[in-house]
Order: structure tokens, then C-alpha cells, then sequence
């Protein structure tokens, strides 16, 4: 049992940092407040967490003694396989006039979103066509990040990767080239501290390794502002031993190996059962997003109506396809001006090869929701995919159009 005072300790990381109590070892505790109090020369415990209250300097010193960095380039090569594929198949085809913006939190020594620029530049992006920024909580991290120089140790990703012309190599000392340096930006943020207003959105977040460490309140907390700073149909990357960590509907989990990414869905505003209209008050906006969890005041009908187009993604993420299109034929039976469902039924169509069908199902959320952009990009893949050239441009324009009025 710790005495009073690194409970106290405990309870301030927990308070700014989100650090859960029982992440941090008791001896790894000790040995980190010995170190500040000799540095500072302050003997007894309770005056040192006095100045830990009163001092931020002395809390970011705690800080910088007590987190891990541990990180390494190409680090679960998977999620830079898919990043690799989601920008051929689909930022490409359908936003390549705007810079897909790339964040990567925490982001340690920088190797991370040195790997995420590395992959982008081995992509038919160009460098002005994307953008990095790495952001983490330790200045010490980010003034190796921003030096750009590592040894043999970060370099442990088993799977050949061709990014040796990255590097200048002297010895064991290999220096992150220019054209890499220049496409990311490294800046000092603890991920729990509030974000700007209006903040531009993200199409794709790394975080990884970090929410395993928080506990369920700042966990939940950080979840909620990724949620905010994504971009709809955009992608995040979790740790490999965090993909039990995302319950939010608003996530699909995406089956790619390795990848351990979540797609962000684009969820329709107000997303009402006709046959529930008349009898549920208005939707407040922080409800609407909401449609995949029942709301709390559900009845057992709504229930059945909900689940099934949760089972039908639950399905087809497992790769089962025909218990994937019952469910939704069943939601959409319930539900037949749902777009989303309609959406969902030409993915698993496209799965099943069934390029007709998937081709009716995306026509048939348009024309229900005109503006899905999720659909508006399935079907000018698909009319790409046929040799309808002219059909896909004239989808592209309306997804450009859209995108311009998003800023
Ligand atoms: C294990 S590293 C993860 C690096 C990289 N994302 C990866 O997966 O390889 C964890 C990082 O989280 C940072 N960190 C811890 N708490 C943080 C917070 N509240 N906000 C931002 N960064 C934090 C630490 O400084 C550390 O560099």
C-alpha cells in the first residue's frame, strides 16, 4: 500500500495527464519522484507534491520521467498497407483536390509519422498533396522528432519496407532526408486538453499506444474529441491490444490485417424510422449521430429495427456474407428510406461480386439522400470499374462540389 502522498501523485497524473493508477508500476513511480525530488532537492514527499501542484514545469519534469516511448518505425505494417490503399482506392478517386490531412498522436520520437510521410511519398501523392503533423506530450520526444536522427533500435518491423532512400546513413546513425522532414510538423499536446473551436478536420488520425494507458473517464474523453476532429469517412488507427477499446457507433471497425483501423461512418443527420415520427419528440443534435445505439427511451420494436443493421455490418465484417444481406434486407424491409442501409447492402453485394445489384443498392441511397457522400464514392468506383468514364466524372464533380462546400 503507496502512502498518502503518491496517492496524491497518482491522483494529479490521473487529473491532467489521464494516466490510469493502475498503469503505472509502484516501483517505476518511486524511481521517477526520486529522481525530481533529488533534481529539485526537495526532501520530504508531501512538500514535493506541493510544487507538483503548483509548479507546471515541475509536473511536465514528473512527466517526462514517467511516460514510455516506445515506438519504432513501420510499427504494425498493416496500418501502413491500408493508409497506402484507402489513398489509391478512395481519397484519390474522389478528393484529390484537397491535402489529405494527417495526424499522428502521440507521436513519440517521431517515428510514426516519419513512416506515415514515407508511405504517402511511395503513393501517387505528391508531397503538396498531404500534410503530417505529430503531436505528443513530451518535449524530449518531440526535440528527437524534430532532429530526425535514430539508431539501429527503431528500426524493428521484421517486413521488408522499401524505405532505405529516406534515410542518410553514416555508421548507425540514420538521418531522416529533407523531403521527408519537410512534410511533417511536430507540436507539444496533451491529447486531453481542449481543441479549438471550428478546428479543420482530420481524414486520417494515428492513435496508437496511448489509449491503453488512460483510464475509462480520460479514455472516453479522448475518444470523443477524435470523434470530433475526423473527418466523416475518414480513418483511425488504434494499438494492436486497443481494438476492444472503441465502442463508439460512429466507428466501424475495418477487417484489413494488421491494420487495426476504424472507419468513421458518415451518419445521416436525422435518422428516424418513418413509422417512428409521430410518436418520438425531435432529435437534439447530439442524438442524431447516434443511430446505430438505441437511444435510451427505445422500444422493444425499435430495438429489433436498430440491431438488425447492426448485425448486418457485424456480419459482413466477419466476412458472412449471406447472414450479412438477411439483416438487411430485414432492417430495410423496416426501414426503406434508410440510406445507409441501402449503402451497406451494395458493399455486401460488391463483396459477393454481385456488381448489379451493388449498383442499384448505391443509386437507390442517392436518390434518397443525394448528398451521401459514401455513396456518391462507391458508385463512381463502381461506374469507373464498368469503363463508364463519363458517368464516374459527372459523380466525381458532385463529390468535388461537395467537398469545396465543406471547405
Ligand atoms: C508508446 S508511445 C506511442 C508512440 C506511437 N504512437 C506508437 O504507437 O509507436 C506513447 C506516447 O504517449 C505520450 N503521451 C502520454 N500521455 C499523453 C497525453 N495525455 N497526451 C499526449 N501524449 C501523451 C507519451 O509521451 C509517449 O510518447
Amino acid at each position: 500500500m503507496m502512502n498518502q502522498d503518491y496517492q496524491g501523485i497518482k491522483k494529479l497524473l490521473a487529473e491532467k495527464i489521464g494516466l490510469g493508477p493502475d498503469k503505472i508500476g509502484q516501483h517505476q513511480l518511486i524511481r521517477a519522484v526520486n529522481i525530481r525530488q533529488q533534481a529539485c532537492g526537495v526532501n520530504q514527499l508531501s512538500n514535493y507534491l506541493q510544487r507538483l501542484q503548483s509548479s507546471a514545469y515541475e509536473f511536465q519534469e514528473l512527466v517526462e520521467e514517467i511516460v514510455i516511448g516506445e515506438t519504432w518505425f513501420f510499427r504494425h505494417r498493416g496500418a501502413f498497407s491500408l493508409l497506402s490503399h484507402y489513398v489509391k482506392t478512395q481519397w484519390l478517386p474522389s478528393a484529390s483536390q484537397q491535402t489529405l490531412r494527417i495526424l499522428s498522436v502521440p507521436c513519440s520520437t517521431g517515428e510514426e509519422p516519419y513512416s506515415i510521410a514515407m508511405t504517402l511519398l511511395n503513393s501517387p501523392l505528391t508531397s503538396r498533396q498531404f500534410s503530417v503533423e505529430g503531436m505528443d506530450i513530451s518535449q524530449e520526444a518531440l526535440a528527437i522528432a524534430k532532429k530526425g536522427i535514430y539508431g539501429k533500435n527503431s528500426f524493428r518491423s521484421h517486413d521488408q519496407v522499401d524505405y532505405q532512400h529516406f534515410f542518410e546513413v553514416e555508421e548507425n546513425r540514420y538521418q531522416i532526408a529533407p523531403s521527408i522532414r519537410r512534410q511533417v510538423k511536430f507540436s507539444n499536446k496533451n491529447l486531453l486538453s481542449a481543441w479549438p473551436a471550428n478546428h479543420p478536420p482530420y481524414h486520417v488520425i494515428f492513435c496508437r499506444h496511448l489509449l491503453i494507458y488512460l483510464d475509462q473517464v480520460s479514455r472516453d474523453r479522448v475518444l470523443k474529441t477524435l470523434d470530433s476532429i475526423l473527418w466523416e469517412g475518414g480513418l483511425l488507427f488504434v494499438g494492436a491490444v486497443e481494438t476492444n477499446l472503441i465502442k463508439s457507433p460512429n466507428f466501424r471497425f475495418m477487417s484489413n490485417p494488421s491494420a487495426f483501423a476504424y472507419e468513421k461512418l458518415s451518419l445521416p443527420r436525422a435518422k428516424v424510422p418513418l413509422n417512428l415520427r409521430q410518436t418520438r419528440k425531435p432529435l437534439r443534435p447530439s442524438t442524431t449521430k447516434k443511430i446505430l445505439s438505441p437511444p435510451l427511451s427505445t422500444s422493444p420494436k425499435q430495438k429489433i429495427q436498430v440491431s438488425s443493421l447492426e448485425m448486418a455490418q457485424k456480419f459482413a465484417n466477419q466476412g458472412k456474407l449471406k447472414e450479412a444481406t438477411q439483416s438487411c434486407q430485414t432492417y430495410l424491409q423496416r426501414n426503406p428510406v434508410d440510406a445507409e442501409g441501402y449503402v451497406l447492402l451494395g458493399e455486401i453485394s460488391q463483396a459477393q461480386d454481385n456488381q448489379e445489384e451493388a449498383q442499384r443498392c448505391f443509386q437507390k441511397a442517392l436518390y434518397l439522400r443525394p448528398n451521401y457522400r459514401k455513396a456518391l464514392v462507391h458508385l463512381a468506383l463502381l461506374l469507373e470499374s464498368k469503363g463508364d468514364k463519363q458517368g464516374a466524372a459527372i459523380l466525381k464533380n458532385r463529390i468535388q462540389r461537395l467537398n469545396n462546400l465543406q471547405g
